[in-house]
């Protein structure tokens, strides 16, 4: 297929504390299957890139402390070829692509072209999935979209401000209404960039980047994404993934 555009941008958040990994080192340095985390990500958009004939050029949000540790990685990897710039972690996950965001606009502040977010820790990435994304933001006029699927679990919300242990549950949803979201996360540029300048200016913060598009008001889109896109987060996650990748 071909698209009305050959080229996006991805900020590529990777400047976790790895707390809920219980490790000192950053989890997208681990292995999966002998090759570590960021190493899959990164091999995942190159195939993409060679599979759909689109040009991506990467920013890696990295931790400011672990600059030498990165550069040093990640010289002479063909597959960071696409990396243009390391921007600066911050405390939060919406800082952090905040200022991914802005070292975005100093490259190419007349940018035209999609712009994906996703998680480093999020390496078992298929080109489908990316591919479905692209499409809509190009072909399908939606300007924020995010990978999901529907949820295969019964949800409970709880209250959350109850100190009693085992929690008290509020809720139960209705499940056919519920998707888990994952990353990527896609805009058009320019929706993008108010979105980040409104959320730092507000000091609005999320868990997720399509998050902040509603809290102001912006349509977001679910877009089919796979249930094998999981975020390696705690050690189990890495024998899950593993096992994925005898699937
Ligand atoms: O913490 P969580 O698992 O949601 O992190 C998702 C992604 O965001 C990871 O790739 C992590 O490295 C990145 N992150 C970041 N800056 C933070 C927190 C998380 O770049 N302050």
């Amino acid at each position: 297929m071909s698209y009305s555009h050959n080229r996006l941008y991805v900020i590529i958040p990777a400047a976790g504390s790895g707390s809920r990994m219980h490790s000192d080192k950053n989890k997208l340095f681990m292995e999966v299957d002998g090759i570590s985390v960021i190493d899959r990500t990164m091999a995942a958009f190159r195939r993409f890139a060679d599979e759909y004939g689109v040009d991506i050029e990467a920013i890696l949000v990295i931790s400011p402390d672990a600059a030498s540790t990165w550069e040093e990685y990640i010289k002479g990897k063909s597959d960071y070829k696409m990396v243009k710039a390391l921007a600066k972690g911050g405390a939060t996950r919406t800082e952090s692509v905040g200022n991914g965001v802005r070292t975005l606009k100093d490259l190419h502040p007349e940018n035209k072209d999609p712009v994906f977010i996703h998680d480093g820790a999020r390496c078992l990435i298929d080109s489908d999935s990316l591919g479905r994304c692209f499409s809509a933001i190009c072909e399908n006029g939606i300007d924020v979209c995010v990978s999901g699927v529907a949820t295969k679990n019964t949800i409970k919300v709880v209250r959350s401000h109850e100190d009693k242990e085992p929690v008290i549950v509020d809720h139960t949803p209705l499940r056919s209404n519920l998707y888990e979201v994952q990353t990527p996360q896609c805009f058009k540029f320019g929706t993008l960039e108010e979105i980040y300048d409104r959320a730092s200016r507000d000091g609005i913060e999320a868990t997720d980047d399509t998050a902040l598009a509603e809290i102001l008001g912006y349509e977001v889109r679910i877009i089919e994404g796979s249930y094998s896109n999981i975020k390696i987060t705690t050690p189990e996650d890495i024998a899950i993934a593993e096992a994925l990748l005898k699937t």
